[in-house]
């Protein structure tokens, strides 16, 4: 038996290069080893999205679309929209009843979004409850790992307690105690250094065409030391050198010998660098567009991740109700 795995995604809008090295490629080499539920956490992105609703369905169905691009593969692994699998919401109102307060007031990512975000009001019940929903996601599942990056560990530390006060509640071994797969990658930055996000408008997007990709690049900032050609250039401290790490490792010796001996300049070397990400993503554009061009198959594959899940989910909230003596 393979063991499990559930991860997630907010569908907040476009899906970007941060997403797919960060991510996206991460989940697709977990697909052989584990048996694998990936989902858009549409109840999610209500928690703090409730007060503009418009553009959720059209994301949710936007990023499965790049997930399949980036190569997840519907025979093998299990993809869903979380809203359609309403389970979710009964294991968590039952969470919610045995979660102590304070480990949601004490939540490091709780406090820095309601003191950081202020262009909406964070001040709620349901984003208090956030972690806990969280919880649910992953134990309807009883998933043993959780791949997430390092800003999600206090959620999975609030699910491991949860499954424990739980089983000693109720005095049976129902959930598993899941731990994080943390990806170790370091962080892809936006067009203008700063970390990629679509607040910062510094992304290049999986959607985006090739002459945006050419735009874009054009516009990244470089080595603010080198101002003429004949400068010699520092590509540790480059973000279009990072890119390169990235994308073309393969060059990442010659580019930096046309850098530190001013062989070429940062306006070719960003040409260069384009050139070479188009030919990267390619393979990824081309099933793309196929994709976008026939929606339904992905509503379908939507639709037998749904059932595959809700069959789970249901098996472990009868399991849920018999312990805990509810009416099933
Ligand atoms: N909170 C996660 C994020 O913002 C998304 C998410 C929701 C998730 N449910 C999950 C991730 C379950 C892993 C497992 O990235």
């Amino acid at each position: 038996m393979k063991k499990r795995i559930l991860s997630g995604m907010r569908p907040t809008g476009k899906l970007h290069l941060g997403h797919l090295v960060g991510a996206l490629d991460n989940w697709v080499g977990l697909q052989k080893e584990y048996d694998c539920f990936f989902m858009v956490a549409d109840w999610h992105a209500l928690m703090s999205e409730y007060e503009n609703t418009a553009a959720l369905q059209e994301s949710a169905i936007d990023n499965v679309i790049d997930w399949l691009a980036a190569g997840i593969d519907p025979e093998q692994s299990t993809l869903f929209i979380q809203s359609q699998v309403p389970g979710h919401l009964e294991l968590y109102m039952i969470f919610s009843c045995l979660t102590p307060l304070g480990w949601l007031e004490r939540c490091p990512t709780y406090k820095e979004q309601l003191r950081e975000i202020k262009t909406r009001n964070l001040n709620t019940y349901g984003f208090l409850g956030y972690p806990v929903l969280q919880a649910a996601d992953i134990l309807i599942y009883k998933a043993d790992k959780v791949p997430v990056g390092e800003d999600q560990l206090p959620h999975l530390e609030l699910t491991r307690e949860i499954s424990r006060r739980f089983n000693t509640l109720y005095k049976k071994e129902t959930f598993p105690e899941p731990e994080a797969l943390l990806t170790r990658m370091p962080r892809l930055l936006g067009l203008d250094s700063r970390k990629m996000s679509k607040s910062y408008n510094n992304t290049i997007n999986l959607s985006d065409s090739q002459e945006v990709i050419r735009q874009k690049i054009a516009s990244m900032i470089t080595d603010p030391q080198r101002i003429k050609l004949s400068d010699p250039g520092h590509p540790e401290i480059c973000n279009v050198f990072s890119y390169y790490s990235f994308f073309l490792p393969e060059l990442t010796g010659e580019v930096s010998d046309w850098c530190t001996n001013a062989k070429i300049g940062c306006t070719e070397c960003k040409k260069r660098m384009a050139e070479g990400l188009i030919k990267k993503l390619a393979p990824f554009h081309d099933r793309r567009r196929e994709f976008v061009k026939d929606e339904k198959k992905v509503v379908k594959i939507l639709e037998q991740g749904k059932e595959k899940a809700l069959s789970v989910a249901s098996k472990t909230l009868k399991e849920v109700k018999e312990i805990m003596d509810l009416p099933v």
